[in-house]
């Protein structure tokens, strides 16, 4: 059976974003986000690549996802649950399982202790320098350095914090929030991370004892105006389908739902099997780009759940079963997203179940 969509991913892509990470941040551990199932690129596949890599640890948001990686026997590189846990049932888990947990708030470290005393729990601080999302305010550091002096069975791996602006490289949030965090651990023991991939790449102040890349690792640039090739970067994903139909109209024929494109003149509409269950977004206007042949084609009128209407005027050659490139190497999902209005992350989240996986470069 030819799969319909296909998401092709390059663990050797993959690996030589690693490199470039090693690159731009040499004095640095790298702490992988592979949240999200990897940023919709599968978490287990790339998990196994980056920990073959030598990555210091791996980044899941939530408990589900650390252990989808334990299931799958990834027990070497150390998993960091980013958001740590939220009941006493998952502390003792991530005990059991040697997670490693973001601690961000009081309630969580009511929560640690109420696990025996001898309980080895490997433990990072979250601090708010200044993103006002998750955190302890930075005047809680003397405090919580009080808190580890009681709890000797706990590890403590460092202090994170996180960035609010780091892709805007003349926005001076960011070297305020360096700075507060800094003088908040002036003289504090532990290691220090700061930076996601916009951090590492555009402030080298970030590049402390830990960088935590995500996007740039999957090969998209976080920089606005910047392309993931322009960092040295590969694209990681590269999303297909295949056209289904050709269908050639006469001028003034509106196409698809809504009737919100009508052919300029007589031309051949090319119908593509991807739609919005699959992940490509439904606010993608007419004049999206995909590829036919080698050939930038502009998408026409609406996306529908299963089908994709295209201009193929200038690909007069293309044939039912030629595949069609909605992004990758040609074309980045940077690019892309742009149309949407939205940002590679989400492109890369939006892949739905119906996509099908294939591993190369592994
Ligand atoms: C705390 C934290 N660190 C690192 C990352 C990785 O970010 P990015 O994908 O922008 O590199 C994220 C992602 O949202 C995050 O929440």
């Amino acid at each position: 059976m030819i799969p319909r969509v296909t998401a092709t991913v390059d663990l050797a892509a993959l690996r030589h974003n690693v490199r470039v990470v090693r690159q731009v941040a040499p004095r640095s551990r790298i702490m992988a986000a592979v949240k999200a199932d990897a940023y919709g690129h599968g978490a287990v596949p790339v998990a196994r690549a980056l920990e073959a890599e030598g990555v210091g640890a791996l980044a899941v948001a939530c408990m589900e996802e650390a252990m989808q990686l334990r299931e799958a026997h990834l027990s070497t590189t150390p998993i960091t649950l980013l958001e740590g846990v939220i009941s006493i049932e998952e502390a003792a888990l991530a005990v059991y399982e040697r997670l490693q947990v973001v601690v961000h708030d009081h309630w969580q470290i009511a929560l640690l202790e109420q696990l025996p005393a001898s309980a080895e729990i490997h433990v990072w601080f979250k601090l708010d320098s200044g993103m006002h999302r998750l955190g302890f305010p930075l005047t809680d550091v003397p405090r919580l350095v009080e808190t580890l002096k009681r709890h000797p069975a706990w590890t403590f791996q460092g202090w994170i914090t996180h960035l609010a602006c780091a892709d805007e490289p003349d926005n001076a949030a960011t070297p305020r929030q360096i700075a507060a965090y800094s003088q908040a651990l002036q003289g504090v023991a532990g290691p220090r991370s700061i930076a996601n991939s916009a951090g590492l790449l555009a402030w080298p102040e970030a590049r402390v004892d830990w960088v935590r890349p995500g996007l740039m690792l999957y090969g998209a640039s976080p920089l606005p105006g910047k392309l993931g090739s322009d960092l040295g970067l590969k694209p990681v994903l590269t999303l297909q389908s295949r056209l289904i139909a050709i269908r050639e109209y006469d001028a003034n024929e509106a196409i698809g739902y809504g009737q919100t494109w009508r052919t300029p003149e007589r031309m051949p509409i090319g119908v593509v099997a991807v739609g919005y269950a699959d992940g490509v977004h439904r606010c993608l206007p007419s004049g999206t780009p995909v590829i036919v042949r080698g050939s930038r084609v502009p998408l026409v009128g609406r996306v529908s759940m299963d089908m994709i209407t295209v201009d193929l005027r200038t690909v007069p050659q293309a044939a039912v079963g030629d595949a069609v490139t909605l992004w990758g190497a040609a074309l980045p999902a940077e690019e892309v997203a742009g149309y949407a209005n939205t940002l590679a992350y989400e492109l890369f989240c939006g892949l739905t179940q119906r996509v099908r996986f294939r591993y190369i470069g592994g």
